[in-house]
C-alpha cells in the first residue's frame, strides 16, 4: 500500500513569542518538523507534503537537503480541513493519506505503523484518553462503541465535554474518499474554520468503520504551543533516549542528566557520568568512560578511552586507550592516534598526537604533527600564528619538550631531541641533541628594599 503523508505546519505559533517559525524550534537539536519528517520516512511514505504558512521560506530553507519533500503554501489559515485540501493536488500516487502535525514531534513510527496496519485501506484515527481533555476535539461513540464523529471543544455540548477520549489530530484515510469529503466541508461552526475532523462523520455516513488506535504514551500526541511545552517535550524525549541507551547496555550514572542531540553510536560497556552533552555525530567504542560535565560534539572515540571530568571535545578523533582530561579541550581537527594522554588545561587544535604521546598540563598545540612516544612538558605552546598566517610545528618520535617551551612555527624538532625547559625554539632542533635557548643563571649580592617608616 502506498502512503502519502501530509504534515500540517501552517500555524503561526504566536505563543512561542518568537521571530522564528514554531516548527523550526528544536528538540534534541533537531527542528520539530524534522522529527515529524523523519517519522514519515521511517514509514516509507511515498510522498511527503508539508503545508506551510507563517515563515514559509525560512521553513523550506531548513530542509533543502531533502529535495523530494513537497511544499504547499496555505496563505490563510482557514482550518485543518482547508490545510489538507491545499495539500491534495501535491499527492499523486498515494492510495492512503496519513495526516500528521508539524508541531507534534514525539510521535513514534511504531504507533503509526500500528494505526496503518489496523486501518488497512479504511479510516484510522489515533486517539488518546486524558484525565483533562480540555481544549481538544472529543471522540463521540455510539452505544455500541463505534466512533460517530469528532466534536471540537468550542462546539461541544456538556455531555460531549465530559468525554475523555480526544482526537490527537492524526488520521489515516483513503485518498480518493478524502478528496471527496474535503469538498463537502463547511465552516459553519463555532470557529468559522474548515475542520478536518468533519470528514470523520462523512466517512461514517459512507458506511466506513473507524479504526481507532492509541499510542503507548500520551506524550507522543502532545503538541508544542509555547516554550514550556517545548521544554517538557525535550525532557520527555531525552528520557526516552536515555532509557533506550540503558536498555542497549550503556551505563548512565543519572539518566536524567544526559542530553543527546544528534546521532550516537556506541559499543559495549560504555559508562557515562552525569551532565554529559553528546551533540552531532558521536561514536563511542567499547568500554569508553566519560566523566561528569563533558561536552562531545562530532567526536569519534575508540575503544578503552577514558574521558575525565569537564572536557569539551569537538570535531576530533580519540584513538584507542587514550586518556583525556580533566579540563581538556580538543578543537576541530584534533587527532589522538592512540594511548595518548592529554591532561588538564590542554588545548589541541588541528593536530595529530602520535601513539603513546603525552601532553599532560597547560599546553596549546595547534597545527602540529606530533610523533609517537613524545613527551610535551607543562606550559608548552606552539606559536602557530604570526598575526597573518598559520604555520606548522613538527615534533618527531621520542622528542622530549621541556616545560614552558615556545615552539615558534614553522619549526621542526627531530627524533629523540630534547628541548631545555623555558626555551623559545624558532629554528629547527636536530634529533638526539639537547637544544636550549636559556640565558645563564646568575646569583648576585643584593639587598631587598626596606619599607619606609
Ligand atoms: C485540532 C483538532 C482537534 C484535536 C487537536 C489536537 C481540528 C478541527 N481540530 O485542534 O480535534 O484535538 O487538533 O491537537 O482539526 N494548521 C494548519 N492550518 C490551519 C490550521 C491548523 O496548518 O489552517 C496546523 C497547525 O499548525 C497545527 C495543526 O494544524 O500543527 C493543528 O492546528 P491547531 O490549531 O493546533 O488545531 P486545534 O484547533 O487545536
Ligand atoms: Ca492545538
Amino acid at each position: 500500500m502506498s502512503i502519502g503523508v501530509v504534515i500540517l505546519a501552517a500555524g503561526q505559533g504566536t505563543r512561542m513569542k518568537s521571530a522564528q517559525p514554531k516548527v523550526l524550534h528544536e528538540i534534541a537539536g533537531k527542528p520539530l518538523l524534522g522529527h515529524v519528517i523523519d517519522c514519515a520516512r521511517a514509514l516509507s511514505a511515498e510522498e511527503i507534503v508539508v503545508v506551510y504558512g507563517h515563515g514559509g521560506e525560512q521553513v523550506r530553507a531548513a530542509f533543502t537537503e531533502q529535495p523530494d519533500l513537497r511544499w504547499v503554501e496555505q496563505a490563510e489559515q482557514l482550518g485543518t480541513g482547508h490545510a489538507v485540501q491545499q495539500a491534495m493536488p501535491a499527492l499523486t500516487r498515494a492510495e492512503q493519506v496519513l495526516v500528521l502535525y508539524g508541531d507534534v514531534p514525539l510521535i513514534l513510527p511504531e504507533t503509526l505503523k500500528q494505526l496503518i496496519d489496523t486501518a488497512g485501506t479504511g479510516f484510522g484515527l489515533l486517539s488518546v484518553t486524558l484525565d483533562d481533555p480540555g481544549g481538544y476535539g472529543r471522540v463521540v461513540r455510539d452505544e455500541a462503541g463505534r466512533v460517530q464523529c469528532i466534536v471540537e471543544q468550542k462546539d461541544a455540548d456538556p455531555e460531549q465535554l465530559a468525554i475523555r477520549e480526544i482526537n490527537t489530530g492524526i488520521m489515516f484515510m483513503p485518498r480518493h474518499d478524502l478528496q471527496r469529503w474535503l469538498g463537502g466541508l463547511s465552516n459553519d461552526n463555532a470557529q468559522g474554520e474548515y475542520y478536518l475532523t468533519d470528514v470523520l462523520a462523512m466517512a461514517v455516513a459512507d458506511g466506513l468503520d473507524i479504526q481507532v488506535c492509541q499510542p503507548a504514551s500520551a506524550i507522543e500526541a502532545e503538541g508544542v504551543n509555547n516554550r514550556l511545552q517545548l521544554a517538557s517535550l525535550e525532557c520527555a524525549y531525552q528520557h526516552r533516549l536515555a532509557e533506550a541507551l540503558m536498555l542497549d547496555g550503556v551505563t548512565l550514572r543519572d539518566p536524567a542528566r544526559i542530553d543527546v542531540r544528534g546521532e550516537l553510536t556506541h559499543g559495549i560497556d560504555v559508562e557515562i557520568d552525569f551532565n554529559v552533552l553528546l551533540e552531532g555525530r558521536v561514536v563511542l567504542g567499547d568500554r569508553v568512560r566519560i566523566g561528569a560535565n563533558c561536552v562531545l560534539r562530532n567526536v569519534t572515540v575508540a575503544d578503552d578511552v577514558e574521558i575525565l571530568e569537564n572536557c569539551v571535545l569537538e570535531d576530533s578523533h580519540i584513538g584507542p586507550g587514550s586518556e583525556v582530561g580533566p579540563f581538556a579541550r580538543l578543537r576541530p581537527g584534533a587527532q589522538l592516534v592512540g594511548k595518548a594522554r592529554v591532561g588538564n588545561f590542554v588545548e589541541i587544535k588541528k593536530s595529530v598526537i602520535g601513539l603513546g604521546s603525552k601532553v599532560n598540563h597547560l599546553s596549546y598545540i595547534g597545527d602540529s604533527e606530533v610523533g609517537t612516544g613524545v613527551n610535551i612538558g607543562a606550559g608548552t605552546i606552539t606559536c602557530n600564528y604570526d598575526g597573518a598566517n598559520k604555520h606548522k610545528t613538527e615534533i618527531a618520535d621520542r622528542a622530549f619538550i621541556g616545560s614552558n617551551t615556545s615552539l615558534v612555527a614553522p619549526v621542526k624538532v627531530g627524533p629523540g631531541a630534547t628541548i631545555g625547559a623555558g626555551s623559545v625554539i624558532s629554528k629547527d632542533a636536530p634529533g638526539e641533541k639537547l637544544t636550549l635557548t636559556r640565558s645563564k643563571q646568575v646569583s648576585l649580592n643584593w639587598q631587598r628594599p626596606i619599607k619606609k617608616k
